[in-house]
Order: C-alpha cells, then structure tokens, then sequence
C-alpha cells in the first residue's frame, strides 16, 4: 500500500482547524437544543441561555461587560456594522481614518463610504514594517474626524500595532476609536479597557472555533445605526436568528485559547522562527513586517518575499507537494493584484507578488516545518531554473535583512 501523502497546513491566518473540544461542545446544539432562541418553549430558552453564555464567557476574556458583545456572522461583518453604523448615526461628522494596512472588511467599506459622497477619508503613515506612526494621525486628525480604525494585528505581516496612544489621540478630538481584532484575539492578550478601544472585531474561526461566528464590542454610550431591520435579536443592532452552535464553538474555541496562550504560541513562534531561518537560507529572499518570533509580530506569522518568482507560482508548487499557503492576503489571494499591505510598507509590485505568507498555530509540528523547508526549497530551485533575471550576488538589502535576523536571534539566546 502507497504512503499516505504528507501534508502541512500553515494558512492558519486564513481559518483554523476546529479543536475537538469545540466540536463537542457545539454538537448538542444541532443535535438536541436546536430551538430558535427567541422561542418561548424549552427547546428556545436552552438555546438563549447557551447564547447568554457564551457572551460572558467572551465579554470576561476581553474585559467587556455582557451588555457590550453582541454577536455577528464574521468579523466582515462586525467590522461594517461599527464602521458603516456610525457613519449613519453622525452625518454631521465628514472626515474617517484608517490605516493603510486595513483588510478589506474596513478598507473597503471606507472606500465605498468616500465614493458615494458621505465622507473623506486620510491614510495614516506607516513604516517599513507597518507601524503606524502617532505623529501622523496627530497631523491628520480634524475636529469633524468620526472615527479612525487601526488593525489590532496585521493579517499578511503579522505587524502588532500599540493601539493605546492611538485611541487617546482620537479620543482628544471626538473621534470614535475602532480596531480590527480579529487576528489577535487568543494569540497576545486582548483587553478592551487597556487598549482604550471603543469597538473591535472578533471572529471564532481563526481561533480554532467554526465560521459562521463573530463578534462586535460596542463600549458603552457608542451610539451605532443598525445596517438591517428585522426582529430584535442582538438588542436590534444585528437583527437575524443567531447561530446558536457556531456561537456556543466560538466561545469555546475563544476560551481554551486565551487559556493555553502563554504555552501554545511560544511554541508555535519556535517553529515560525526555525523555519525562518531556515527558509532564508535560500538566495534573495527578504523578511516582510516586524522581527519574526519577535513581541511586535503575530505569533506563527512568517512572511518572505521569493525575489525573481510570483508567490502565485510558489504556492501551487507547494499545493502540489502538500503545503498550504497564502501568497498576498487571503481575501485577495485568487486576484493578481499585488497586496494593498505590502505596497502599502514599501515594497515594489514585483516584491509584492513574490511574498508568501505561513502561518502557524499551536496545531503545527516539526514535520510539518521540515515539509515546508523541503518543498519550498524545491519549488524555488525549479522556478528559479526557469528564469533568466537572477544577479549572482545577494543584493545589499537582502544580505542584511538575513544578517538582522540573525543578530537579532543571537542577541536573544
Ligand atoms: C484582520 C482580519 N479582519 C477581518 C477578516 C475577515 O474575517 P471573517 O472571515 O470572519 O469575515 C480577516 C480574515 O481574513 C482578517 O484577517
């Protein structure tokens, strides 16, 4: 009988396998609590009292009240309701902020907000490794300024952001402070009160929970428009049968990863970090977003730019031999555009599109780093052997992002 074929899963940015735990805690609730949870019956009040659970149980994790969650599909979701609810709730307010660093479910919905009339909108700066400067919201910030949105961790780069000074910045003009979460929840700690936030996004299925769950913190005397009409699940903000199972896994999933946080992700940062090193053995790679392993950087983040090769031609050649990957951002991973985060730090489009992105999560193995390091090796070599534009030397630049790491990595041991 032929081997099975070995495979390695370092998308967990993307989503995340669910834990069997999640999977057992959810199964009653397909099974035999399926009511609706508006329903008076008994089937209905399980369902509500499942639904009431686990809103504390992730209101505590990141020091909200119950009354201040309130649950959604996705963070997409979450992110539109805070962005696009106070929009419509203060028309008078004309001017938004974000990062250029945002995924899509805030940039996008900033763009549409520009396009169709209601607001202006700035990008703050960052720097070479998407640190959003304080200097330049100061700049930016105007007395009409509504909100400024500001991702708690880079999904491409891993770039944690010290959203505090942010929030108080736009706190002294008016200005609602919103932070996408939805990487960070689960991996470093996540609390409300500390970051100054007054909304942040959440989502179950990057934490080892299903999808279908999300959630959105709306610090009390936020005012937000709901965007949907309908019965008045959610304290009417988001109208809609809830999920009752994807909710219950989300809140269990959130749980035992806040719980084994301090013992899984240094873990998962070891492997990213050996497989770093490894990876950048190879000629002409250089290092996108802050020190790999490192306290600025999403735990298990890697993400490398193969010069002279399309990421898009590395990540097949990987699929091919059992690794999975994202190249760019998941949401635009199936486009040729080059991401919008790595420009946005700097890089050429030619850089961009050569960059891979591995993610790791506590569920990875040193088989599966040494699979990764062996395919990639070999996807390289043979797309390499295809192209004629390789200089014989490392170029300057590459040969000290290499030699940074290495210091760096040493200067720790
Ligand atoms: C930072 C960030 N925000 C939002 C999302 C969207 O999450 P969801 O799939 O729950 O809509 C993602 C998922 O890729 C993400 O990484």
């Amino acid at each position: 009988m032929s081997e099975p074929k070995r495979t390695a899963y370092l998308d967990n940015g993307d989503s995340t396998q669910l834990l069997p735990e999640v999977l057992e805690a959810m199964m009653p609730y397909f099974r035999e609590s399926y009511g609706n949870p508006a329903s008076l019956h008994q089937l209905g009040l399980d369902a509500e009292t499942a639904i009431d659970e686990a809103r504390q149980t992730i209101a505590s994790l990141i020091g909200a009240r119950s009354r201040e969650l309130f649950f959604t599909s996705c963070a997409t979701e979450s992110n539109n309701i805070a962005l696009e609810g106070l929009r419509r709730m203060n028309p008078d307010r004309k001017h938004v902020i974000i990062s250029p660093i945002e995924h899509a479910s805030v940039r996008n919905v900033v763009r549409r907000m520009a396009k169709d009339g209601h607001v202006e909108y700035d990008e703050l700066a960052v720097d070479g490794e998407g640190r959003v400067d304080p200097d330049s919201l100061r700049e930016l910030i105007r007395d009409d300024t509504l909100f400024v949105s500001i991702i708690h961790g880079n999904n491409e780069i891993g770039t944690i952001q010290d959203l505090r000074p942010l929030a108080e910045i736009a706190h002294e003009h008016g200005a609602v402070f919103h932070s996408d979460c939805a990487q960070t929840l689960g991996k470093i700690p996540v609390n409300v009160k500390q970051l100054g936030v007054d909304l942040a996004s959440f989502n179950s299925h990057k934490l080892h929970g299903p999808k279908g769950a999300g959630a959105l913190f709306v610090k009390r005397r936020t005012k937000l428009r709901r965007l949907f009409e309908g019965s008045p699940q959610e304290s009417g903000l988001r109208p809609g049968t809830e999920n009752v199972p994807a909710i219950v896994g989300f809140a269990t999933a959130a749980e035992i990863a806040v719980r084994d946080m301090d013992e899984v992700m240094p873990a998962a940062n070891e492997l990213t970090v050996q497989l770093a090193q490894r990876l950048l053995e190879i000629p002409h790679v250089r290092v996108n977003g802050p020190e790999i392993g490192g306290p600025e950087r999403l735990p298990g983040n890697l993400n490398l730019t193969f010069k002279y090769i399309e990421g898009e031609a590395v990540l097949m050649s990987l699929n091919y031999g059992g690794v999975y990957v994202s190249s760019g951002s998941a949401c635009s991973s199936k486009s040729l555009v080059p991401s919008h985060v790595l420009t946005g730090i700097g890089l050429l489009h030619e850089e961009a599109h050569g960059s891979i992105r591995y993610t790791l999560s506590r569920l990875n193995t040193q088989e599966d780093v040494d699979l990764a390091v062996e395919q990639t090796n070999a996807a390289v070599d043979r797309l390499r052997a295809m192209t004629a534009f390789i200089p014989e030397q490392h170029s300057e630049r590459e040969s000290d992002d290499a030699k940074t790491f290495y210091r760096k990595r040493e200067d720790k041991l």
